[in-house]
């Protein structure tokens, strides 16, 4: 079978492991797809930067837009972020060009995922973003597939690895915000402008991704709640744990009577609750359904190697000849909930 074509735009934490990663599995990724999976070009900024990674014999590009465009790719992956900008318009013109797309920018997709979703859908391509959502946890596949005969009610947990990051060193090593801040985005694990970790903006990201999953709610990012961990100090996490808590950024997405409520802020969550043993970077997920009942998902949530395992995960599926309605419904059903005829948000 004919090799499939990568293209990758960004080669950052997450590209240049993608890069790596796809190399070191080939024969395994050949094995399990039935052809091999061959990264051909790659798009950044700075050509000149040591990625710790061999770009020999690939096509290096400057635009992103331009190898979105190429026609010698057969998937883009679009590993840059930002929900406008060069990599909106790279998506956009690789799905306009017909080719399949992969990306880990949950800002893009909280803010254009159903129109995307829609130009997916018409020129029969895929849009994958399984690295959206909880880093290396197979949350997405679990949600669209896994649970496809679930009515879900609740889908909530710790989606930020930086927040958690943060809050778990200022309580274990009484060090101060700004200090763990600093070394999250020196592990690669914030997001390029940290505020969207802090204030809670990219839980709420990867929330309303999953609300929409979930329940075929739009993807709405106005119809979250968002608080961040930006006002919680020493003092806060201390007496938290005098009377027996630890304070989590959680992100709630669930049923109530008048339609679904979206929410992210910080908890106060019992000290000896699982949730509250999830230290790190480690994401967790939980869900409530039907018929499988509950169950939670726990992992890495941030991080190159860990997310690379989610875009490569979706590059397979692509690889096999698998394309999907990106929110598991077709988009022109999102907004319409799937679960009941009530009122949404
Ligand atoms: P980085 O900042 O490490 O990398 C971004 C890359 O994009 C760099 O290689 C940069 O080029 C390139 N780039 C930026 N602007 C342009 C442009 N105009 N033209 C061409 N290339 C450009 O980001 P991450 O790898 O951390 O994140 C990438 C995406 O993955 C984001 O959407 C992020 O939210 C998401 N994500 C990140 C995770 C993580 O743990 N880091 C986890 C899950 C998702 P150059 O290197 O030359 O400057
Ligand atoms: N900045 C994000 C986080 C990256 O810390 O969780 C993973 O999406």
């Amino acid at each position: 079978a004919q090799s499939l074509r990568v293209g990758i735009a960004g080669l950052g934490t997450v590209g240049a492991s993608v890069v790596r990663l796809l190399d070191q599995q080939k024969d395994i990724l050949a094995a399990r797809c039935g052809r091999a999976i061959v990264v051909t070009a790659v798009a950044a900024r700075d050509r000149t930067r040591d990625r710790g990674i061999d770009l020999g014999g690939l096509q290096w590009y400057d635009d992103p837009v331009a190898l979105a465009d190429a026609p010698d790719i057969d998937v883009f992956v679009e590993l840059i972020g930002g929900e406008n900008g060069p990599a909106k318009k790279a998506v956009e013109t690789a799905l306009r060009a017909g080719k399949s797309v992969v990306t880990a920018n949950k800002a893009l997709i909280a803010h254009h995922g159903e129109a995307l979703a829609h130009l997916a859908e018409e020129r029969q391509v895929a849009l994958s973003f399984e690295a959206s959502v909880a880093g290396g946890i197979p949350v997405i596949k679990t949600v669209k597939e896994g649970l496809a005969g679930n009515r879900i009610s609740r889908i909530s947990g710790i989606l930020n690895g930086t927040c958690n990051y943060i809050l778990t060193r200022m309580e274990k090593e009484s060090l101060s915000f700004k200090k763990c801040l600093k070394q999250a985005q020196v592990l690669g694990y914030a997001e390029a402008d940290p505020t969207f970790d802090i204030d809670g903006y990219d839980t709420a990201h990867k929330l309303t991704i999953l609300a929409a999953l979930a329940f075929g709610v739009d993807v709405n990012i106005g119809a979250v709640y968002v608080e961040g961990i930006r006002s919680i100090d020493a003092f806060d996490i201390r007496m938290a744990k005098k009377l027996g808590y630890r304070i989590k950024l959680l992100g709630v997405a669930e049923r109530s009577e008048s339609g679904i409520e979206q929410r992210v802020h910080p908890t106060m969550v019992p000290d000896d609750s699982p949730i509250a043993r999830v230290m790190g970077v480690t994401n967790a997920v939980n869900i409530q359904a039907d018929a499988v009942g509950e169950l939670t998902l726990a992992g890495p949530g941030a991080g190159g190697d860990a997310t690379a395992s989610s875009v490569i995960a979706d590059l397979a599926d692509i690889a096999r000849g698998l394309v999907s309605p990106p929110f598991g419904a077709p988009a022109a059903s999102l907004g319409r909930s799937i679960q009941e005829p009530m009122q949404v948000h």
